[in-house]
């Protein structure tokens, strides 16, 4: 049943390329437009969105924070990013105009699910994003994107992950086409490029080698920290919440750009530090202001494991170690980035001698508030 692999995580983290391939299918017509068949709210109503509240929780909060980035740089609609448990009890401000975007693999997380019948009682239009077909929280929604990512075992997210952002990318585009030529016309080439991302993955995965030697040297580790900018921020967190999860250490993700507003303080020698490094063709010289972060913490002894691009040298001489990603455009750039942190926290736990796939104290979906 785990296909070969030692775990459910290991083999779920392969099954990637085909999560995000299938997550992809058939999203498009023969014209290479948008359409999404299991939409049951009307081309007219969401043309008239004009706030967008993204609720989940865990891993699937952390999808939807980079889908912000996406979807309110394709159709400059605002898009609020909220966990589902701070939602519900916040007095959001929403109305019948507002779409409620909820997350979740299981479809059965409580938080979440309340969230949603907030949202619903408040007059929005709720749409599930969820991975498993005919669970409470699709049921309880308006509309439903199903990732077609296939079941997920492990506790730990992995495929539902990438399979979230790849659907929030998808909804993204096809708002951003309803709301006219000037919004839609990046969505075929969004598109083009994201059915090239499974290759991609499978590229990453075919060289873990490494990763996996990182991770077994660092089986005594007690800390450790992850930064990134931008899309990468999430991802930052992701990796943290992967190695909390799987490997019990203490890991925190940072914006880079937080650091000089205490974070760096925890920096001492030997600390080890993943850096999510932007594209180097990343709008606002992201990538620049990156290596210089990259740079101050070596400088106060870092440890640093930098994950950038494949051709990107700017970040060798700053850098313990690189681990490299394929290239993609900025927005699709998580799709890659969060990979080999996955890989690290499972090899770090396996290291440890832990369950990987049923980590201490934790249920694969929470089903009470
Ligand atoms: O089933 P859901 O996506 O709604 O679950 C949400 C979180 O409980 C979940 O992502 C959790 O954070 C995972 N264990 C993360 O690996």
């Amino acid at each position: 049943e785990k296909g070969g692999y030692a775990t459910f995580m290991e083999k779920e983290i392969n099954e990637q390329p085909a999560a995000v391939r299938d997550t992809l299918l058939g999203r498009t017509d023969e014209n290479g437009r948008l359409v999404l068949d299991d939409m049951r709210i009307s081309e007219e109503e969401l043309s008239q969105i004009h706030r967008i509240y993204i609720v989940a929780c865990g891993t699937a909060a952390y999808a939807g924070m980079t889908a912000k980035y996406a979807i309110e740089h394709w159709t400059r609609i605002p898009v609020e990013v909220a966990l589902a448990h701070e939602f519900r009890y916040c007095d959001p401000i929403v109305d019948e105009r507002t779409l409620v975007v909820s997350i979740s693999q299981s479809g059965e997380t409580m938080d979440t699910l309340m969230a949603v019948k907030h949202a619903r009682s408040l007059g929005a239009k709720t749409l599930a994003i969820c991975n498993t077909h005919g669970s409470t929280i699709p049921r309880e929604s308006d509309a439903v994107l199903y990732l077609h990512a296939g079941p997920e075992i492990a506790v730990a997210s992995t495929k539902a992950f990438l399979g979230m952002i790849a659907a929030c990318y998808v909804l993204g585009l096809y708002l951003a086409q309803l709301r006219g030529e000037t919004y839609a016309d990046d969505a075929k080439q969004v598109m083009a490029e994201l059915h090239g991302i499974p290759d991609k993955i499978q590229a990453l995965l075919d060289d873990t080698e490494r990763v996996k030697e990182i991770a077994f040297f660092m089986a005594d580790t007690r800390s450790v920290l992850f930064l990134g900018r931008n899309v990468g921020y999430p991802i930052a967190m992701e990796g943290a919440l992967k190695l909390k999860e799987l490997a019990y250490i203490h890991a925190e993700g940072f914006a880079a750009g937080e650091l000089k507003h205490g974070p760096i303080a925890l920096i001492e020698p030997g600390q080890p530090v993943f850096i999510v490094v932007p594209g180097p063709d990343t709008p606002h010289d992201l990538h620049k202001k990156v290596v210089s972060n990259i740079q101050e913490i070596r400088a106060r002894g870092a440890r640093t494991l930098v994950i950038a691009e494949e051709g990107d040298e700017d970040v060798v001489p700053f850098a313990d170690e690189v681990i490299r990603v394929p290239q993609a455009s900025p927005l699709l750039e998580p799709l890659l980035t969060v990979v080999p942190l996955q890989v690290f926290a499972l090899h770090l736990s396996t290291a440890k001698g832990l369950d990987v796939d049923q980590p201490r104290n934790l249920a694969k979906s929470v089903t009470v508030e």
